[in-house]
């Protein structure tokens, strides 16, 4: 089996004389067996912990969840700086979670949660924050200061808390570089390794915002938005 590395701004090829194996294996034996110099990251080997998230194909996985196959192209996440190699700077998209601030903000004491209140938010809590989704959303391209989908996730985790007393002050946050530059194309949800939709919990989040009194600023400026009399104008 052969794959290719992109390493800097070289691909290497690799042959193994392997089969069955997941591709945080191949990389390991690449390491021991062919070429030490070779850099990647992770820990737990089981999903868990986030790390070993890479580009396969142009699409987003998991090295120890990936069996790897005969020709498979593997580069390192999108949207953060490389380090080495397969090894990125995660910070970057790390500080997204601190930038929209995705903790719960105010408790409201007294309040205790029943099942159903523990099922509303239960899956966004399983995030492991391997970035995949934060690599395949195309909004950095256009927009690096953009919150982006897991921290987004996380708002509306806790917004969906009902022991939060100050949901308002989470959606005012989310406004800017937020919940209206989302394009809605999905990209983030079909990589998620956790089956999270950060586009559905942005939706929420944009129906919360309305309920606040917020539109999609792009609305607002289409053409002067609308009359005294609710007509159009343009
Ligand atoms: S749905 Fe929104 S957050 Fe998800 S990848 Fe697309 S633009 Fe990014
Ligand atoms: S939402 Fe999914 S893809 Fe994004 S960081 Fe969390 S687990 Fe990874
Ligand atoms: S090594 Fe932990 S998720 Fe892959």
């Amino acid at each position: 089996m052969k794959i290719s590395i992109k390493r800097e701004d070289n691909i290497i090829k690799y042959e193994l004389d392997l089969k069955d194996i997941t591709l945080l294996e191949a990389l390991n034996y690449i390491k021991s067996n062919l070429d030490n110099t070779l850099a990647f990251s992770s820990g737990c080997r089981s999903s868990v912990c986030g790390s070993c998230s890479m580009r396969v194909n142009e699409r987003e996985e998991l090295a120890c969840n990936y069996k790897v196959q005969d020709g498979d192209s593997i580069e390192p996440l999108k949207n953060m700086s490389v380090i080495r190699d397969l090894v990125v700077d995660m910070d970057s998209a790390y500080k997204t979670n601190f930038k929209a601030k995705a903790w719960l903000n105010k408790l409201t004491q007294g309040v205790s949660l029943n099942h159903d209140d523990e099922k509303r938010n239960e899956v966004q809590s399983d995030c492991i924050l391997c970035s995949a989704c934060y690599s395949a959303c195309p909004v950095y391209a256009v927009n690096g200061e953009f919150l982006g989908p897991f921290a987004l996730t996380r708002v509306w985790k806790y917004v969906s808390d009902k022991r939060e007393s100050d949901e308002k002050s989470k959606i005012d946050n989310v406004q800017s570089n937020g919940v209206w530059d989302c394009t809605l194309c999905n990209e983030c949800t079909l990589v998620c390794p956790q089956d999270i939709s950060s586009k559905a919990d942005i939706e929420k989040l944009r129906a919360k915002s309305a309920g606040y009194g917020y539109m999609d600023p792009s609305f607002g400026s289409f053409g002067g938005g609308f009359g005294f009399d609710g007509s159009p104008s343009f």
